[in-house]
């Protein structure tokens, strides 16, 4: 059987990956924020997954505004990394894994959650970014990876509460597939930021902290917070952060009686437009 052994969730700011890709990443600007990292590149490689369910959003490069999934599973063997602008990152194709994913989808969609199922797809820093903080530079990643991709780009944007529910129901599909493999669940994006209007360059450090206070300790709380309160108090980009409740979703005892273990956490700003926030949780066994 397989099982979800952790739940990792982190910010992508894109210059963080145009920083590493240039060889900046000693610089005193960056220096802080990947030094944040420096115990979770050890801690994956003590603790590696089989498959990475990457939850993460599209920024408008593989969908365009003509098709807007809400929620979108790669379901293909591999996944090209996207062209923003400036050509592709030079990092590693991500490989998926189709026989999860495919199990993953009939499970969830038959738990009444409508998926739409990607068999062809370029993933963008929403995805690429998390896995460089995660794992640096390799020549290949070292596992293969199912992107999850949901919308918060176009409103209407699915809740915090649908968010928490398709965790759940993504853990039983995993908790069903006959294979013997840990899973980790991650969920990327956030935390306050605004790249656009009057209020462009919004962070807001006490909300962001009581964000990451109430997702490790009173997800179904939090899960009931509406987008009014992310983009008033996050920032228009801050509703990125309602992805991270589908991972939080996907880990065992939502009540907290006996509530994931805090590997890591770690807070830093900012990088870029944002403020970056990182949490490792794992599942008690
Ligand atoms: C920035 C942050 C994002 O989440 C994003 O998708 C693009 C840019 C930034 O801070 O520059
Ligand atoms: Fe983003």
């Amino acid at each position: 059987m397989a099982r979800i052994q952790a739940s990792v969730y982190t910010s992508h700011v894109p210059a963080i990956g145009a920083a590493l890709d240039l060889g900046k990443n000693g610089e005193a600007y960056w220096q802080p924020l990947f030094a944040g990292y420096e115990f979770s590149k050890k801690w994956i490689k003590e603790n590696p997954p089989d498959v990475v369910f990457l939850v993460y959003n599209d920024h408008a490069t593989a969908f365009s505004l003509d098709f807007i999934p809400t929620f979108a599973i790669g379901t293909a063997a591999e996944f090209h990394v996207a062209d923003e602008g400036w050509g592709p990152r030079p990092v590693p194709t991500v490989k998926g894994h189709p026989e999860l994913a495919s199990h993953i989808a009939q499970s969830v969609i038959q738990q009444d959650f409508d998926l739409t199922i990607v068999n062809k797809m370029d993933v963008d820093h929403g995805l690429t970014v998390p896995l460089s903080l995660m794992y640096g530079q390799p020549e290949a990643w070292p596992a293969p990876v199912i992107p999850f991709a949901v919308n918060v780009v176009q409103y209407p944007v699915p809740s915090g509460q649908r968010c928490l529910n398709l965790g759940k129901a993504i853990r039983k599909a995993v908790e069903s597939f006959d294979q013997d493999l840990k899973v980790q669940i991650w969920g990327t994006g956030g935390m306050s930021h605004q790249l656009q209007g009057p209020r462009a360059g919004l962070i807001n450090k006490e909300w962001d902290k009581a964000f990451l206070d109430q997702m490790i300790a009173d997800p179904e709380g939090l899960a009931k917070k509406p987008h009014i309160d992310y983009v008033r108090e996050a920032g228009s980009e801050g509703i990125e952060l309602v992805m991270w409740l589908i991972a939080r979703g996907a880990m065992g005892d939502l009540a907290g009686k006996s509530a994931p273990r805090v590997a890591h956490r770690f807070y830093h700003v900012p990088a870029s437009n944002t403020a970056v926030g990182h949490l490792i949780l794992e599942e008690q066994q």
